[in-house]
């Protein structure tokens, strides 16, 4: 595994994290040892960052990281969030202090590394930066030492960007915005997060499986975040991860890997062999220029 530096909290961050989103599979069907085994080969890899929610799996997701984590003594930094919960957006300071105390519980830690603002875009600035509102509460934990950086996640780059402008956020998060298939944040988003020295955490790089084995299923069901100029060049795609002896999913995040200013990718899975699959990925060659420039005129 290769470590990058986790923007200006200064962390060593292998560069490929687990995203704890279907630890426990589509419909929490793993068993937690099962499910704990994904996280503790991701961490014998030398996986050191994991990103979960409350709202992963109704909360399974954290129970189940807690619980992989129990007697593991090497660093690890682990990423949650607020706002967002399995019965709706909250992003209330009082709620927000609540969601974060079941979190500690879930996670059976005394603090959390990332405490993170859940789909900012529903937060909307009031909620985020209001009086009585999710940054305040999150200011305070960190005061108490609960918590150590704090993170801003979402899809609106705009507001992402006015968001890192403000110099509150540690790091940043978004997702369906840089991957193999669209490249928004590339030149949106991350030029800024560098400038501010935040650092820039890419979630679904796998494009929410469409890049991995759940392309089958996305494009026969076809939701909003595939769209039709995505669907064209996965063929091309699949011919450049042929010819570069990957397959689709490791071209993904191997193309992502090749930007210094990403601190971590967070594929999410719930297989261990499919952990290994990915941090692989970090142990091989990075993709040469030419190549990450012809990726990007498909
Ligand atoms: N607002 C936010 O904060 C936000 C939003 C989106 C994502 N995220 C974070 O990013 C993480 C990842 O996002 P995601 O779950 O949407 O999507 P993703 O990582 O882009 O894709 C996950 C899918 O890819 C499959 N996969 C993983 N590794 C693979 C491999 N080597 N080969 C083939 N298929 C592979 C997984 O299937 P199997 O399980 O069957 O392996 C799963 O179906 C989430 O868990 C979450 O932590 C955060």
């Amino acid at each position: 595994m290769r470590y990058r530096r986790f923007g200006r909290l200064g962390w060593r961050v292998g560069e490929v994290g687990l995203g704890g989103a279907w630890l426990g599979g589509r419909r929490n069907e793993v068993p937690i040892d099962a499910a704990a085994e994904t996280v503790r080969t991701a961490l014998e890899l030398g996986v050191n960052y994991i990103d979960t929610a409350p709202v992963y799996g109704n909360y399974y997701s954290e129970r189940i990281i807690g619980h992989a984590l129990e007697g593991w003594r090497k660093e690890v930094f682990i990423a949650t969030k607020v706002g967002r919960l399995p019965d709706g957006f909250d992003y209330s300071k009082d709620r927000v202090w609540r969601s974060f105390e079941g979190s500690l519980k879930r996670l059976r830690r005394d603090h959390v590394d990332l405490l993170q603002i859940h789909e900012s875009e529903v937060a909307g600035w009031e909620g985020i930066f209001g009086r009585g509102k999710a940054l305040e509460a999150m200011k305070e934990m960190r005061d108490q030492g609960l918590v150590r950086g704090i993170g801003i996640t979402g899809a609106d780059l705009d507001l992402l960007a006015r968001a890192v402008e403000t110099g509150e956020f540690d790091s940043v998060l978004t997702y369906n915005k840089y991957d193999l298939v669209t490249q928004e944040a590339k030149h949106k988003l991350v030029p800024l997060a560098q400038e501010h020295d935040v650092a820039v955490i890419l979630g679904s790089p796998l494009h929410m499986g469409l890049l991995g084995d759940r392309k089958e299923e996305l494009l026969r069901e076809r939701p909003s975040y595939v769209t039709e100029n995505m669907v064209r060049k996965l063929d091309r795609l699949e011919e450049v991860a042929k010819e570069f002896g990957d397959s689709l999913a490791q071209l993904a995040l191997r193309y992502l890997l090749s930007d210094p200013r990403v601190s971590v990718v967070i594929p999410a899975t719930h297989r261990p062999e499919r952990v290994a699959e990915n941090v692989a990925v970090s142990e091989g060659p990075r993709l040469p220029e030419e190549l990450v420039r012809k990726i990007e005129s498909f």
